[in-house]
């Protein structure tokens, strides 16, 4: 048995394998993908007295193609490069699309997108926490 430990060494298949093995050791702790992250919308939001908004991106990617929003909806794939505001939502643009009441629940519950607490910036936040006041 420990003899095979010796030819491990020698072995250049076997290197191979310790550095896949080490690969394999090192993937899971690479930092997650901003882009998958949160994104915080305080363009206007607290300006105008409501909390900063939560997207929970990855939370709606995992749900729909990118294309539904990226393309479809014309959301720019840029943290911030969307003026996004409530009159245009109510008419059913960005988040309006589907924050109705029958995609997904409706405008009513504001809370559920003015999560954030005072003071966030417009940007990414790294973790995928989806929503709920005072995340952040
Ligand atoms: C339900 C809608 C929706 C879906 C589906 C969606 N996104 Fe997004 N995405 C957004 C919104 C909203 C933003 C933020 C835009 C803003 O800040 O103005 C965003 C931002 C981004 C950004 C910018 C992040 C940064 O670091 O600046 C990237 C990249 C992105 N999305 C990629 C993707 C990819 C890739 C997919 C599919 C795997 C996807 N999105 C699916 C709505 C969506
Ligand atoms: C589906 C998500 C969502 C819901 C629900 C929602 N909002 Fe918003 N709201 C947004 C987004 C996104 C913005 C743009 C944030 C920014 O960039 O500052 C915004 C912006 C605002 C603003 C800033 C000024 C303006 O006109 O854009 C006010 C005030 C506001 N919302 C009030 C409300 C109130 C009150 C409710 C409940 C009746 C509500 N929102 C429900 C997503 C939502
Ligand atoms: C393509 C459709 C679509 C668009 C566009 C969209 N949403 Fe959603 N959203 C959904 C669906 C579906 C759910 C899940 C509803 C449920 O669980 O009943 C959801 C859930 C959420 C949640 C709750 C997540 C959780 O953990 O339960 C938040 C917060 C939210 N959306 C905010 C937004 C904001 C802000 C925007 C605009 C920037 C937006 N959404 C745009 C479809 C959409």
């Amino acid at each position: 048995m420990f003899k095979n430990l010796t030819n491990l060494k020698s072995e250049p298949k076997n290197y191979f394998v310790i550095f896949v093995l080490a690969l394999m050791m090192v993937i899971p702790i690479w930092p997650a993908q901003g882009e998958y992250a949160d994104v915080v919308l305080n363009d206007k939001a607290e300006l105008e007295g409501v909390r900063p908004v939560i997207y929970p991106h990855w939370f709606h990617r995992i749900r729909f193609r990118c294309k539904v929003c990226h393309s479809e909806l014309g959301f720019e794939m840029r943290v911030g490069a969307n003026k996004i505001d409530m009159a245009s939502i109510a008419d059913g643009k960005f988040c309006g699309a589907c924050h109705t009441g029958e995609v997904a629940w409706g405008l009513e519950f504001c809370d559920r997108c003015h999560s954030g607490l005072p003071g966030l910036k417009t940007g990414i936040k790294s973790g995928s926490k989806s929503s709920g006041p005072g995340y952040y």
